[in-house]
């Protein structure tokens, strides 16, 4: 038989027309490649909606097995395509079509401040989440999403949420335990949300106070920040309901605090995003430490921030997001640039991908572009500028981290569980008494149970926007009382004795005659969020310092309270102030301010950054 084949082949005529077929067959499969090559090596298999796709009761579906089991299992069976979507996070606003969610294989998306769902309630974030989840469960391997948020204090971005003080003023408590207490009421409010992933706790050490972004973190002492950094992650990731968890960020991975005032690489900004120029040896005491704390907490994620050191981008440095993090610190989780950090500054876009995934970023806050994403992924690894082994390595830790929050094992298919309770806003209550720092008293507060009267004043009285800061439903914040909480005015008034009269005007135009036994004014800065709160010398505005002004000609005494995100320059003003307290940004549960001013609790909180009076 062979051999019949091999003297039909000899024949001249049949030989020339089996390999003219031959060469046209090539060219057609050729084409056939060519032409969809890039898309098809770029997309993640949509799967029927009756998921007929899927396989079940793979070892890596099996809640059963070893966690690394189960991630070797998956990652084995991963496509380079869906591999590089799981590095993507995208801004959940940039996803033109939710199929692309599948399409693309995305592995996490994230709100960004004020980036809500309508209704912007605890069931719509839940509903908007839970859509996303089903989108990516169509995929042929079904891998659940990370959804991130900027809960860093309390689930800001939900109106009846618990709004706990910002961290400068958990930093002014030093309570390691109450701010685990905070971290894990936190995860709670989140998790009730659908949400997986949380973008706190604020891990900087703020070394210049006229920095906009000091109040978001725990001050200027690297000991205390670590300290309580970790007490947030042990908090926020031993929370656990019906299987899911949270993780933590730390971020911003590193020496943002330090940056010098001029030195921002936004021209609108002055320190955020700067750059500095500590020695490697002040770099690792100042600004590395607190991140060592946070390792030791098992934190699952770390965020790499905006910021250059010694003029080179961080999100580019090996040195600091391989050798040191990685080598010298152990660190397991995964690491996450923040927001369009990769691009910023970079107009070759291929090749700032390439830099910041070979230096270690393992997934990338896009968090617009997913298409070109995908493709300059494609062509880093077809250019060998990538190696796979490097996202592999990516990929792993991302999945690590999924499976860790139980998101593979669980469907939140139910109902939205609760935000705002009253247990959470009696915890934020506590915190707001722990952090207030009495800087000046000449014997007036405590508030005397005989003060018949008392007056109330100032920009900050009677508003729970004011004292809740940025971060609160959007980006900047918001103005007035239109989100669930006691002003500190209502706490005030709530509290003084029966027997006491408590009078309020916002601008301190008192008619009454005589003197009012105390004058309270509550003052401070609007809120402002990033490099928009850079400001080189802040300090209280013209009409608050004219409230405080009238308030004296009115009151016997004056009680200064001082709702603000780092210290204010005051020293021209305080001279004849009886008591002056710093309030830093409490949220939502100002009745917190009342309970220390009437005298139920002391005054325990102490400075967590230098305030020159
Ligand atoms: C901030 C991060 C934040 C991210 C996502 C960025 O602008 O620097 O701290 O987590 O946005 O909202």
């Amino acid at each position: 038989m062979r051999k019949a084949i091999f003297s039909f082949l000899q024949t001249p005529i049949i030989g020339v027309f089996l390999g003219v077929t031959l060469v046209l067959l090539c060219l057609f499969f050729g084409a056939i490649l060519f032409f969809s090559g890039s898309s098809s090596t770029q997309y993640v298999t949509f799967c029927e909606e009756d998921g007929g796709c899927r396989s079940k009761d793979l070892p890596y579906q099996n809640a059963l097995l070893p966690i690394e089991t189960r991630v070797n299992d998956l990652l084995s069976r991963m496509t380079l395509a869906e591999k590089i979507g799981q590095m993507a996070l995208i801004e959940k606003n940039s996803i033109r079509d939710p199929n692309d969610i599948a399409k693309y294989g995305l592995g996490a998306l994230l709100s960004g401040a004020g980036a809500k769902p309508t209704p912007n309630t605890a069931e719509g974030w839940f509903e908007m989440v839970k859509a996303f989840q089903g989108y990516a469960k169509k995929t042929r391997l079904s891998i659940p999403l990370l959804y991130g948020v900027d809960a860093n204090h309390g689930h800001g971005n939900v109106p009846g949420a618990t709004i706990f003080p910002h961290q400068i003023g958990l930093g002014a408590t030093k309570d390691a335990d109450l701010v685990r207490a905070v971290g894990r009421a936190t995860a709670e409010e989140v998790a009730a949300t659908g949400i997986n992933w949380v973008y706190s706790p604020n891990l900087d050490v703020a070394l210049d106070t006229r920095w906009g972004r000091t109040y978001e973190t725990f001050g200027s002492d690297p000991v205390i920040a670590g300290t309580l950094g970790k007490a947030y992650i042990e908090g926020l990731q031993s929370f656990e309901t019906n299987g899911i968890r949270v993780a933590a960020a730390a971020k911003h991975y590193v020496g943002n605090g330090a940056s010098e005032w001029g030195s921002s690489s936004n021209k609108d900004f002055h320190i955020d995003q700067g750059d500095s120029t500590l020695s490697d040896v002040e770099m690792r005491r100042t600004q590395i430490e607190p991140f060592r704390h946070a390792i030791e907490a098992d934190v699952r994620s770390m965020m790499v921030g905006l910021n250059n050191w010694n003029g080179e981008k961080v999100v580019f440095n090996t040195y600091l997001l391989t050798d040191v993090l990685r080598g010298e610190l152990a660190f397991q989780g995964f690491t996450v640039s923040d927001w369009y950090g990769v691009y910023e500054k970079e107009s070759n876009l291929y090749r700032a991908l390439v830099y910041a995934v070979n230096a270690g970023v393992d997934m990338v806050m896009l968090p617009f572009d997913y298409k070109l994403f995908s493709k300059n992924m494609h062509q880093a690894v077809a250019n060998g500028d990538i190696d796979q082994a490097r996202i592999d390595e990516a990929v792993r830790r991302i999945l690590i981290a999924k499976f860790e929050t139980g998101v593979f094992d669980s469907d939140v298919t139910d109902h939205a569980g609760e935000i705002g309770t009253d247990q959470h806003r009696e915890l934020a209550r506590r915190a707001v008494r722990a952090s207030l720092v009495r800087l000046k008293n000449d014997g007036v507060v405590p508030i005397s149970k005989k003060a018949s009267r008392i007056v109330v004043a100032g920009s900050a009285a009677d508003n729970i926007g004011m004292q809740s800061g940025a971060w609160t439903v959007e980006w900047q914040g918001i103005d007035g009382n239109w989100i669930p909480g006691t002003s500190i005015l209502k706490g005030i008034q709530d509290r003084a004795p029966s027997s006491t009269t408590v009078e309020y005007d916002l601008n301190a135009n008192f008619t009454t005659k005589g003197m009012a036994d105390v004058g309270i004014a509550i003052v401070g800065e609007r809120p402002y969020a990033e490099g928009w709160g850079d400001l080189e010398d802040p300090t209280l505005s013209g009409e608050d310092l004219t409230i405080i002004a009238k308030l004296k000609q009115v009151s016997k005494k004056v009680v200064v309270v001082i709702i603000s995100g780092r210290p204010l320059n005051i020293k021209n003003d305080a001279k004849d102030w009886d008591a002056i307290i710093a309030a830093w940004l409490p949220g939502s549960e100002g009745a917190g301010v009342a309970d220390v001013l009437f005298g139920d609790y002391p005054f325990v909180g102490t400075l967590p950054v230098d305030w020159d009076l």
